[in-house]
């Protein structure tokens, strides 16, 4: 798959290799990369969960296909680590066309833009993560090229500088991100597929873990499977890490196979607890409850008080803790709900009339 080697650094959810390395966070981190490579499924009848998204680019694609056209673009939203990217290639391998990735912090320029868009084959899927990091300018190249298949280049400068709209191939943009929210109306309304990915249940969640096993040569137990799965934050990526740190825990200090014990050990180790949640994960929730009484407290406030980017928090840290009922986001700021004033050992304020 061609690349376009990043220049300028990605976001906390983006697939980068220098993202944060948190066990639990379900940015790419070391060498996910390679793991991912090796157990990501290539087919779609190999990509586990996210059924109703898998059922409707099914259907796509097949009349794509009969119809001997390009796929409509499609625009993948979600947190971090559910497979927008595997998503992506999968659905290059179905149409059996070729792939090409970059991401919206590299393309700097127009020009950066435009030389991929001009460069694409008939039918070509072009993926483009974090598409809601496109520079404004460079973002408005996009428009005619998904409509109209058409860029406009400027020759010339000055009051000379003359259009000239150059035709592309037909192509099918695939756009990811964390952050759906900032996606501008004009781009988003040019997605024909609009699709969120949802963390996974943790049944599929076991499915992923038995097929990764398989794969790596890795020898483990239902029971510690499940183990594993109750603690991946609904995310494949931090399941097929958490299972390799599982896998290596194994081999040093048990028998070489993930039992229930060795997951939970391992896990252990790692800060991991029950519910997946790491130091980050408690240290925001106990600055919530206890430094600012269960909230609301502003992003910025909570952000500064862990010396963390609000950034991550929005993306990384807060979707997850939604999720399984522990944080609320209000307009007035964040709240701990009650069942985190439970997790947490915390005695629930006999008023909370700000929220319930
Ligand atoms: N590995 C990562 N995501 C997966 C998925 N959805 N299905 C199968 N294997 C995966």
């Amino acid at each position: 798959m061609p690349d376009f080697a990043p220049k300028k650094s990605l976001a906390p959810g983006a697939d980068d290799p220098a993202a944060p390395s948190r066990i639990v966070s379900g940015a790419a981190i070391d060498d996910d990369a390679r793991l991912d490579a090796s157990v990501r499924p290539k087919r779609l009848d190999e990509y586990i969960g996210q059924k109703r998204v898998k059922e409707n680019i099914s259907i796509a694609i097949e009349a794509a296909r009969s119809r001997g056209e390009a796929l409509d673009h499609v625009l993948l939203y979600g947190p971090p680590g559910l497979g927008k990217t595997t998503l992506a290639v999968i659905i290059a391998n179905e149409l059996d066309v070729p792939i090409k990735t970059s991401a919206g912090p590299l393309l700097e320029r127009k020009g950066d833009l435009t030389a991929i868009l001009t460069a694409l084959e008939k039918k070509e899927v072009f993926f483009l993560d974090e598409i809601h990091r496109l520079q404004a300018a460079v973002e408005e190249v996009l428009y005619p090229a998904m409509e109209d298949f058409r860029v406009d280049l400027v020759i010339g400068q000055g009051p000379g500088a003359r259009i000239h709209p150059f035709h592309l191939n037909h192509f099918t943009l695939i756009g990811a991100t964390t952050r759906a929210g900032l996606i501008t109306a004009p781009l988003r309304s040019r997605f024909g597929i609009v699709h969120r990915l949802e963390f996974y249940e943790p049944e599929d969640l076991l499915i992923i873990l038995h097929r990764s096993a398989k794969i790596l040569n890795i020898q483990m137990d239902e029971a510690g499977a499940q183990e594993i799965a109750g603690r991946c934050r609904g995310t494949p990526r931090v399941a097929n890490r958490l299972l390799r740190r599982a896998r290596d825990f194994a081999e040093v200090r048990a028998a070489g196979r993930i039992t229930r014990e060795v997951a939970q050990d391992s896990l252990r180790m790692l800060g991991v607890d029950e519910h997946g949640l790491d130091e980050v994960d408690r240290n925001l929730m106990i600055a919530l409850l206890d430094k600012y009484a269960g909230g609301p407290v502003g992003l910025g406030t909570l952000a500064a008080a862990l010396s963390e980017e609000e950034d991550a928090i929005e993306e990384m840290y807060e979707p997850y803790l939604m999720q399984i009922g522990m944080l609320d986001r209000t307009p007035r700021g964040r709240v701990a709900t009650p069942r985190a004033y439970e997790y947490f050992g915390r005695e629930l304020p006999k008023r909370q009339p700000r929220l319930f």
